[in-house]
């Protein structure tokens, strides 16, 4: 599964992408770190290839999508989308290389994703779970539809149910 939109192309991550991968985590990780999930240190290049080649064996198995999402005119890469299939629901989950923000380039691949999602017959919902003071990803959220569904601890759910 390959979405277009008018500034990007979302694709499956391949281990050809390991080097672009490895090098957003160095340069975009003061900015990452306290939104997403990784490990004290950062993964080698190794290990980012072989993490890439199970991302697309789940890919290919309809699983779990990582996407990698890249600038259509050039092909260089902006950052990710994950959309994680739970029976009738969807979770999203989304982060941008730190020289990437501020463009709408988030909204424009979340969005992208989450039409395709809530296209699947059997999709009620999407959710996205955020840290409560993510502000940045709280906007991209509302921005596009979804609305703030429940709380627990620091996380805020949001979802964006399909439209009947
Ligand atoms: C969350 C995250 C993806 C949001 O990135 P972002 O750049 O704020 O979001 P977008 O790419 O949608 O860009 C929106 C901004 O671009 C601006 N923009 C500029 N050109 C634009 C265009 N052509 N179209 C739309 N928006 C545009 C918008 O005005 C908006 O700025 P504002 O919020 O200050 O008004 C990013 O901050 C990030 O990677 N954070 C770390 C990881 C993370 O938190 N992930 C989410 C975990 S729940």
């Amino acid at each position: 599964m390959e979405i277009s939109t008018p500034r990007l192309t979302l694709r499956a991550f391949g281990s050809a992408d390991a080097p672009a991968l490895h090098r957003a985590f160095i340069e975009s990780e003061v900015h990452l770190r306290p939104w997403i999930r990784l490990p004290d240190a950062l993964p080698s290049l190794e290990t980012l290839e072989a993490r890439l080649a199970r991302f697309q064996a789940w890919f290919r198995a309809d699983e779990r999508y990582h996407f990698a999402v890249v600038r259509r005119a050039c092909g260089s890469f902006v950052g990710s989308v994950i959309l994680c299939p739970d029976r009738d629901e969807m979770d999203l989950s989304y982060w941008l290389r730190h020289d990437q923000t501020g463009q709408g380039f988030a909204m424009e691949a979340v969005g992208a994703v989450g039409e395709v999602a809530l296209r699947r017959p059997q999709t009620r919902r999407l959710n996205i779970f955020c840290q409560r003071h993510n502000f940045r990803s709280a906007r991209v959220a509302a921005r596009l539809g979804f609305v703030r569904a429940a709380e627990a601890g620091n996380i805020v759910r949001w979802e964006l149910t399909r439209p009947s």
